[in-house]
């Protein structure tokens, strides 16, 4: 059983994915509590409904990232996790607080790594012409969506598809995806060691991959 702080800022689609892996029995592992930088964050309701803590720390109220960060960072130990989710969190972290999390704290990004960093990736998956697009789940590091990436999950582009159509593919791919990189975490099938993805004792080469066919 793992403990997890779950990052949000929005709808929390990926947070409840996580709480219904661990209700079903495919994820053993707890949401010691629910973090949000925005009031307003649907997925604050969700974890309410599920019983879970939730907290709001809002940035606007801190002087610096750094400051914020640093409350955060309190907040969240007091809740000793054992993985720091990031489920939509719409903050660039600073160096110091990602160091603290080093090889502990993992993002979905909607994109196939190292494609697409950054927003918007849907309309440039399309833009670019991409026969594939997907989601990545990485280790965080100081480079913005840059750590190393653990699995993936690929789904076709159709020639119909709009960002919508695409965003709604990419985003159930995600809900597979996230419980399934953490269940790897709780039976110990995964570390950072140095920089390096260490999965089932030996070092990955390249991400893990999913394809979801429509
Ligand atoms: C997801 O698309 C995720 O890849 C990105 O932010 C979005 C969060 O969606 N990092 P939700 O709040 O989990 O519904």
């Amino acid at each position: 059983m793992i403990n997890l702080v779950v990052l949000i800022s929005g709808s929390g689609s990926n947070l409840q994915a996580i709480m219904d892996a661990i209700a079903c029995g495919h994820l053993d592992a707890r949401v010691a509590a629910v973090i949000s930088n925005k009031t307003s964050a649907y997925g604050l309701t969700r974890a309410q409904s599920a019983g879970i803590p939730t907290a709001v720390l809002q940035h606007r109220d801190y002087d610096s990232r750094e400051a914020f960060d640093a409350q955060l960072q309190q907040l969240i130990d007091g809740f000793s996790p054992d993985c720091v989710v990031l489920a939509g969190f719409m903050r660039i972290l600073s160096k110091g607080f990602v160091a603290h999390y080093q090889g502990r704290l993992l993002n979905i990004h909607p994109s196939l790594l190292p494609l697409h960093k950054g927003l918007d990736t849907h309309a440039r998956a399309l833009e670019a012409g991409d026969r594939q697009h997907g989601c990545s789940v990485h280790f965080v590091t100081d480079e913005l969506d840059g750590g190393p990436v653990i699995a993936q999950g690929i789904v076709d582009v159709q020639p119909e598809d709009t960002p919508e159509t695409l965003a709604e593919r990419v985003h159930m791919a995600e809900h597979r995806l996230y419980p399934l990189v953490l269940s790897w975490l709780s039976q110990n099938k995964l570390c950072l060691n140095q920089g390096q993805i260490i999965f089932q004792g030996k070092a990955l080469a390249e991400p893990q991959t999913l394809y979801f066919s429509t």
